[in-house]
């Protein structure tokens, strides 16, 4: 199979960050398939040398430890190429429809790709003006798939408008967004997990499940990221997207078959069945937070309106605590708990599973209930969390014990990171990890109410609750959960 891989916004943070290394990685694994062409698309005066050796810049600044050798990169590096291209000159798609179809020989190809894939890492603004001239040049045919990276819209209408346009051009089949939770491995280990075993699925609902609890922290603030985090918050950053990919996958029936469409429908219908929101509840089941000063880490620092771009009065959150509910004959009357934040005590993200405690209990107690905790990062494992007998005489206790299983180390030569798996999947067409219009459209659906309430306090002069850098955010998340007599897990 051949096939050429274009990154638009080539120079951008994202592609040398993100991409680049994952690319990398997947030549390195040996995954990538052979006969391919990266090509990085830019407004940058450069030439593939000149791309190559930026990028050797970059990778030598970033990747530390696991640094590639100059004889690995280069190896890698005679895949890539570049063109330089002003996204808003309709005649410069042109030269990119002349590259990808009359390939050079010392560009390594003499035909034409079999799968091209366009990676749109710009702006999403420009999403509409590309697809536009993608299509206009004939670049939408059968073997070309398109790669959308957040933020898709900002609200509903927002999203809908680049659906549209992406849709005008390229079949729902051929348009991929991006989630990047969703290449996650523990992602798929929880689709094994539900899927794979006989043991959880009986036990996977009402009757057995008293809540489920979605933490993804972070204990980095906003870096240099102010501004563009400004006009986004968490809830658009991270629950909108993230984290209610993560409770689909939590929450779905199992798919029919393991195949885009079943595994689609089944999370779209999570997201229609989630109790909506009013005016009401957004307020008593939303908490936002903003982080101010503190130590995070043994390390003091800055809070988030003091930092580089950011205005003083900002009203943006940083950090996001709900509750809601999955409103259907399996879930009904589980609190799904979500939270979210940065400058956290931990950079740790998990999902908790709380069983309900044994009917009748013979044993002196109390004892925690059994609890299942997926880990997603930094370990990608799973902990059940069981009781067991505890003393020699026949009057034993009960004491906590742990299953820990911790798939890193269980898989060591195949562990994949989340861009790595998702490019691989991109290039081989297989749409599984990748979010449906409909689903995304429903995810914004389902936050707006909340976004207008806060604007709406914002304009009253309520804004975000205030954290300590270092906490686990302020006070009304813990009180959201003890609402409903839970806690949250401690630190994963
Ligand atoms: C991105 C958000 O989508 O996810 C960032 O824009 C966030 O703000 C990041 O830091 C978190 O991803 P990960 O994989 O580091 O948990």
């Amino acid at each position: 199979m051949s096939f050429d891989l274009v990154l638009f916004g080539g120079t951008g943070d994202l592609a040398w960050r993100k991409l680049m290394p994952a690319l990398f990685q997947a030549w390195r694994h040996g995954k990538l398939p052979a006969g391919g062409r990266i090509l990085a698309v830019g407004r940058n005066a450069l030439d593939a040398a000149g791309y190559r050796d930026w990028l050797q810049q970059r990778f030598n600044d970033l990747s530390g430890p696991t640094r590639p050798s100059a004889e690995a990169f280069s190896d890698f590096a005679a895949q890539l190429h570049y063109l330089q291209l002003d996204l808003t000159q309709p005649a410069h798609y042109r030269r990119l429809q002349r590259w990808l179809k009359q390939p050079k020989a010392e560009e390594g190809r003499a035909a034409a790709a079999d799968t091209v894939v366009l990676y749109l890492a710009t702006s999403p603004h420009l999403f509409p003006q590309i697809c536009e001239q993608l299509g206009a040049v004939g670049l939408n045919g059968p073997e070309v798939r398109v790669v959308l990276e957040k933020p898709l819209g900002h609200d509903l209408e927002s999203a809908r408008a680049i659906n549209r346009a992406v849709g005008a051009v390229f079949s729902e089949s051929q348009a991929l967004r991006i989630d990047h939770y969703l290449g996650k491995s523990a992602v798929q280990n929880l689709t094994a997990l539900r899927f794979g075993n006989a043991l959880f699925e009986p036990l996977w609902r009402r009757e057995s499940i008293a809540s489920i609890e979605i933490t993804l922290a972070e204990s980095l603030g906003v870096g240099t990221r102010g501004d563009f985090y400004d006009r986004t918050g968490a809830l658009r950053d991270m629950v909108q997207n993230h984290a209610l990919q993560l409770l689909t996958m939590i929450a779905m029936e199992p798919p029919a078959r393991h195949e885009a469409d079943a595994i689609r429908n089944e999370k779209l219908k999570v997201l229609q069945a989630l109790k909506p929101f009013d005016a009401h509840s957004a307020r008593r089941d939303v908490v936002r937070g903003q982080y101010r000063a503190g130590v995070c880490q043994g390390r003091a620092v800055p809070g988030y309106t003091e930092e580089g771009s950011v205005p003083a009065h900002s009203r943006c959150e940083t950090f996001v605590a709900l509750r809601t509910e999955v409103r259907n004959w399996r879930w009904a009357g589980v609190p799904f708990y979500l939270r979210t934040g940065k400058r956290l005590a931990a950079g740790s993200a998990y999902i908790v599973v709380n069983f309900r405690a044994v009917p009748h209990p013979i044993f002196p107690g109390p004892h925690p209930a059994n609890k299942l905790v997926i880990k997603l990062q930094p370990e990608d494992g799973l902990e059940l969390h069981l009781l067991a007998a505890k003393g020699a005489s026949g009057l034993e206790t009960l004491a906590p014990v742990s299953l820990d299983l911790d798939f890193d180390k269980a898989f060591l030569e195949d562990r994949v990171g989340a861009y790595e798996r998702l490019l691989l999947e991109a290039i081989h067409g297989r749409l599984n990890l990748f979010v449906r219009s409909d689903e995304q459209e429903e995810a914004w659906r389902w936050v707006e109410p909340v976004l207008q309430a806060w604007r709406e306090d914002d304009a009253a002069g309520l804004g975000p609750r205030p954290y300590a850098a270092g906490s686990w955010g302020p006070a009304g998340a813990s009180a959201l959960v003890a609402r409903d007599g839970f806690s949250w897990a401690e630190e994963q």
